[in-house]
């Protein structure tokens, strides 16, 4: 499938997400982000890898900057890469880079959790036990 803005340094435009992130979804993300992204970014997209010392320290994708990012410009970075980090795009399928981004959006919002997020893990593990 050609993607509209390869080789675009800063597109003014990036595509929606067109996957939903059921649990099918964040489980193929995960493994492919532990497969290609971990080693640099880490097993929690926190940056600490065993690549820190050794190459450019890969950023966190906890930042500000990272959480503000729509998913079409994380789908974009993986696609053509940005700066040093190589493209991953020969790599993955677009259907495994969109899972990607779902289940990196999943380790932002855990390690952002609201209280509210909180609640409606209660009152599932409490449905859970009866
Ligand atoms: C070889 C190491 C390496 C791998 C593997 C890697 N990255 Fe990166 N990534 C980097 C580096 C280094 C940067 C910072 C590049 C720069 O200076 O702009 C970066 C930047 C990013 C950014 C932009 C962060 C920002 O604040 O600008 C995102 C998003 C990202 N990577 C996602 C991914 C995803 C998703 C994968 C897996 C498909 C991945 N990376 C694999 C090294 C890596």
């Amino acid at each position: 499938m050609p993607y509209p803005f390869k080789g675009q340094l800063n597109p003014i435009e990036t595509l929606p997400n067109p996957l939903l992130p059921t649990k099918e979804v964040l489980e193929l993300g995960k493994r492919k982000f532990l497969t290609y992204c971990s080693p640099c970014h880490g097993n929690f997209a926190d940056g600490v890898s065993s690549l820190r010392g050794q190459f450019p320290n890969p950023p966190t994708l906890h930042s500000q900057r990272a959480r503000d990012f729509s998913d079409g410009m994380i789908y974009h970075i993986i696609v053509n890469g940005q700066n040093i980090m190589p493209s991953y795009q020969s790599q993955t399928t677009v259907e495994e880079r969109w899972a990607i981004v779902h289940y990196i959006r999943a380790l932002q919002r855990a390690k952002n959790a609201k209280l509210t997020d909180l609640q409606e893990v209660k009152k599932e593990s409490q449905l859970n036990v009866k």
